[in-house]
């Protein structure tokens, strides 16, 4: 199978609805936003959101097209707004029939990457990837990344982990460097 990784377009919003809700379907801890809350949000936030990963700097949305176009996979990137000189991958999933090492999930996370190296001069680029998500955090630490030793509580269950990974080589840095 051939797969498409591109930008996503600001016209797309159904299409980013609809793979959102697939992911908090499929995956419900993987994210920090729940279906519920997701499912109820109007078009004009997902036209608004669409927007912004489609033309904005310092965030952007890829996706995953298989041969038929259809949407098999997204990577985000944007700021956190409370942590300073940082870029977060955010909202990583692909559809469970198109996962393995031949599927598009480390070429959308290198499409990601990327766009934040040549659009942002942030210097540090982090995920948090649920404590529990064993197979999320043997991918990460296949494209690189390292654990920085920071852990923040998991936003829908509080009790429950998130493990702070650095992408040591996000500016070309030494390997021993993920985070300040
Ligand atoms: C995370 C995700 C995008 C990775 O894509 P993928 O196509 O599954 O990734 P790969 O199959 O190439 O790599 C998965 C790794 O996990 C390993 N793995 C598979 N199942 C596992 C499990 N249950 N526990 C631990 N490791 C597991 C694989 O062996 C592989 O590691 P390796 O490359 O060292 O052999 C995809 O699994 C996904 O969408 N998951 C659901 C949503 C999610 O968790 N998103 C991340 C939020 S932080």
């Amino acid at each position: 199978m051939h797969y498409f990784i591109r930008r996503m377009t600001s016209t797309e919003y159904r299409e980013l609805r609809a793979i959102r809700l697939e992911a908090l379907r499929d995956s419900p801890t993987a994210f920090s936003s729940s279906y519920e809350d997701t499912a109820a949000l109007p078009d004009d936030v997902w036209q608004q959101q669409a927007a912004v990963e489609a033309s904005s700097e310092e965030s952007a949305t890829f996706i995953a097209a298989d041969e038929a176009g259809n949407w098999v996979g997204i990577a985000g990137v944007g700021p956190l707004p409370d942590v300073p000189d940082h870029v977060h991958v955010h909202s990583v999933y692909v559809s469970p029939e198109h996962r393995g090492p031949a599927g598009p999930a480390a070429d959308l996370m290198m499409a990601g990457i990327r766009h934040a190296q040549v659009s942002t001069d942030v210097r540090w680029l982090t995920l948090g990837v649920h404590e529990r998500n064993g197979r999320g955090l043997a991918f990460y630490r296949r494209l690189g990344f390292e654990p920085t030793g920071k852990v923040v509580p998991y936003g829908l269950n509080p009790s429950e982990k998130l493990l702070i990974l650095g992408y040591p080589d996000f500016r070309g840095r030494s390997r021993s460097s993920a985070q300040p």
